[in-house]
Order: C-alpha cells, then structure tokens, then sequence
C-alpha cells in the first residue's frame, strides 16, 4: 500500500513540476550597490552597509538555499544565472532556463580558496602554475580545469572528467556566494547562444518571465567571460580553452619566476589545435554557435590581409553583403568599430549603395589602443544594436593582442560573414 501511494504522490509531483515549468514566473530586478559590500579577510562573511543591498542579497539567498531555484548575478565579467553546484534538480534549472544543451558543462564558482579547498580531494595537489595564476588573477576573470570533484553532480560537468573553477571578484557574486555557503554553478544569464549579458537590463529583456530574481549590480566591470585554462596534462603546459577576462600576456608576466623556465601558454586554434577536442562537445564555444544576436553579424578585417589573401575594396564588399537584401526597402546597419577608427566616417556618409538605401547606427567601442573598453563594450553594443532593430550589424576587427585576443574570439564566433577590406576606396 505504501509502495503504492509513493507512487502516486510521485507521478502527482512529476506533473506538477511540468506545470511549474510550464508558469511565466514573476520576475524582480533588485538593486544591489556593490561598494556597499566588503570583506574583512578572504573566507569572512561580508560586510554590507548598506540596508537596501542587504535585504536584496537576502532575497537572493533564500531563492538559492531555501527555495533551489536560480538567480541572477553580476559577476565582473557577465552576469550569471547561479544555482547551488551541489544540487542536482537546481542545476537541471539552469539549463532549462537558458535552454542550454545538457552535453555543455557549467562552470562552478567559488567564495574563498577555503571553499575551493573542501572541495577537491585532499589528495590532489595544486600545480605550482595555478597557484601562481590563482594569487595573481582571484578572485578574477580566470576559470582553472580541476579533476572531476565527487561532491560537484555529473550534471554540473556533463559527466566530463574535469571540473571547471573560479573564483568572482564582484562583491554581489562573491557577497551571495559567502553567504549561501556553498558554490554556485553559474553560466552567462542569457538564452544559449546569443551574447552575454553585461547589464541587469540585458537579462530582464531576456529571461523576463524565467527567473524570480536579477541582482542589479550595474553594468560589468570585464564585459567578456572569463579565461578557461586546462594545466591538468602532464607535460605542465598551460592550455587556454577560452580567452577572456585575464590575458595571455598577463598571465605570461606571472608565470615567469626568476631562476625557472616558465610553463608554455598555448592558445587554442591559435598556436594548437586538437581534434579531440574539438569534436567533444564539452569545450567552451566550439560545438555550439555563440554570441550571436537573432541579425547577421558581419566582421570586416581592415588591417592587411595575410599573403594569400586579397582586400576587397568597400563597394565589392558592400556589393556582397547588400546582395541578399530587396533594393526596395532600406536597410539599417548598425557599425561596431574602435571610437577612433575611420571606418564610420567613410561608410556613413554613403546614404544609398546601388539602389539600397542604407540607415546607420553607430555604437563606438574602446579605441583601437583600448582592447579592455572594446571588450567591456562588445556585448552590450550587439544586444543595443539589436534592440534598435538595425538589420545586420558589422563589426570592424581589431588586434589579436591582449583583451583583443578574447573579443575577437567572440566576434568571430557571432560572425556569419567575413571579408578582409581595402577601406581607402570609400563607397560611392
Ligand atoms: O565569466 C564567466 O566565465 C561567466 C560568469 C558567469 O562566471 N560564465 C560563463 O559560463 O561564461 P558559460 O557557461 O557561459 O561558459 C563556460 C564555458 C562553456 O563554454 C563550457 O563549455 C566551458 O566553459 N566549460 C565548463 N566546464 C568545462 C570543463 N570541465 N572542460 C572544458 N570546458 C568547460
Ligand atoms: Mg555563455
């Protein structure tokens, strides 16, 4: 009998959670002020002083402790949709709120090194790299591989054999982190596959409805995801799975210790590339398509082309990207270059190309010796664009250096067009 009734109230449960899943959920924006929150030493409690803050950091927790569902946080890099990492059925949210494909893993996020500590085995030893990484760059924009941690549920990983950590220097993230005790699995707060949301108002457009809480901590501080780095292969050297938030010449600064040759930094498909991987679903942004708002992106590369290559003059390449659209209808473009480039004076004088006619709208980013403003400015420019219902947007690439590394990482992914050009010949 007992067996019986279990069942039932089991079958009962299952449509009722089909139902939950199925209710628009009231969603609140509560304001946080992140320079309201301190913290006296690396594993304390914060210190918040301000009433308003501590009240919606409260709410927060007790969505994620008390309640099991997921929240939404600024991190400095993007804002994040976080759950408690222990619990399978609130990581199960995660994806489903996103609409995330399960095989693509989460990344687990950490108050203090404490945490990270009762985390791992205690048989596990630290590379010596990553301790280096971890006192320079965390909290911080940097992910490390560890080796599949038993308490962290194989929904967390995608039954992956490594775990990926870090730890947020945002005073919300870690403020809530502390405070609910445990860690937080948390990807980028925005449906899978568009670009990641660097404001509170990037979310509420998107997961309005989907979650009960966004934290609004102001826009993020980085704007681009954390770096992913894999030093778990025996050869010591360090893999960069995703570039971001920490750059590769920063981390080459401080891996170079005086008396020791410092560990190889290898950028995927930049200096390696590896099949494997590739083919595997779970490296960050290689199986699924990503950044990428619901209009075309196209990326223009005005630097000089490579030898094999040849510039096509503007009006070839307008002659290409135009070609799709009816000449009787103008077409919006928005244009997201450096502040300082030429490129929006040449092109937006040009009011009409062949029959086209052609509107502008110009988001400026960092200036071209700026890749970090590039990089905070780079998501939120393709989500306004898009919201200002331009067309298709184009996207003026910048130098592979530093910050640039990681934003053309994403441009490239978000792009479905890409064309070296010769912006000296103007469009008529
Ligand atoms: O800055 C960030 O990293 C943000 C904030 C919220 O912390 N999070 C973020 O999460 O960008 P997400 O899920 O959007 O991107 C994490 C990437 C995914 O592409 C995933 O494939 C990869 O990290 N990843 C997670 N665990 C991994 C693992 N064990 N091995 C390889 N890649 C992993
Ligand atoms: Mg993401």
């Amino acid at each position: 009998m007992s067996v019986f009734l279990t069942r039932s109230f089991n079958t009962i449960r299952r449509y009722l959670n089909v139902f939950k899943m199925n209710q628009t959920i009231t969603t609140q924006v509560l304001p946080c002020n992140p320079s309201s929150i301190s913290f006296l030493d690396s594993d304390s409690q914060p210190v918040i002083s301000d009433e308003g803050t501590r009240a919606s950091l409260k709410s927060a927790v007790h969505d994620l402790v008390s309640l099991n569902v997921p929240v939404v946080l600024p991190t400095e890099t993007v804002y994040g949709l976080a759950a408690s990492a222990l619990i399978p059925s609130a990581v199960a949210q995660i994806f489903t709120t996103k609409g995330r494909p399960a095989d693509n893993p989460l990344i687990v996020h950490v108050s203090s090194l404490e945490m990270l500590k009762s985390l791992l085995p205690p048989s596990f030893i630290i590379p010596s790299s990553y301790e280096l990484l971890m006192q320079a760059f965390w909290p911080g924009p940097l992910t490390l591989l560890f080796p599949a941690i038993p308490k962290i549920p194989s929904i967390v990983t995608a039954s992956h054999e490594t775990v990926a950590i870090r730890m947020p220097s945002h005073p919300v993230a870690r403020a809530v982190i502390a405070m609910c005790g445990m860690p937080l699995a948390a990807p980028s707060a925005n449906t899978s596959g568009s670009p990641s949301p660097t404001k509170a108002d990037h979310v509420a457009h998107n997961l309005s409805g989907k979650v009960r809480i966004i934290l609004d901590g102001g826009p993020c501080g980085v704007g681009l995801e954390s770096t992913v780095i894999d030093g778990l292969s025996p050869d010591g050297v360090l893999r960069v799975l995703r570039p971001g938030g920490v750059t590769v010449e920063d981390m080459e600064r401080v891996l170079t210790v005086e008396g020791q040759s410092p560990p190889r930094i290898l950028v995927h498909r930049r200096d390696y590339s590896d099949e494997t991987l590739e083919n595997a679903p779970t490296t960050p942004g290689m199986k699924y398509r990503h950044y990428s708002p619901s209009i075309p992106v196209v990326l223009l590369l005005t630097s000089t082309p490579p030898e094999n290559q040849a510039a096509l003059s503007l009006p070839e390449t307008f002659s290409i990207i135009l070609s799709s659209y009816p000449p009787n209808a103008p077409v919006k473009i928005g244009l997201l270059t450096p502040s300082d480039s030429s490129l929006p004076f040449v092109l937006s004088r040009s009011k009409k190309y062949a029959e086209v006619e052609l509107q502008w709208d110009h988001f400026p980013l960092g200036t071209i010796n700026d890749p970090s403003l590039t990089g905070q400015r780079l998501f939120d420019g393709l989500l306004t664009l898009e919201r200002n219902g331009v067309d298709l947007i184009i996207v003026e690439g910048i130098e592979e250096t530093r910050e640039g590394l990681a934003v053309m990482n994403r441009i490239r992914k978000a792009a479905s067009e890409v064309h070296w050009v010769d912006s000296d010949k103007p469009l008529p």
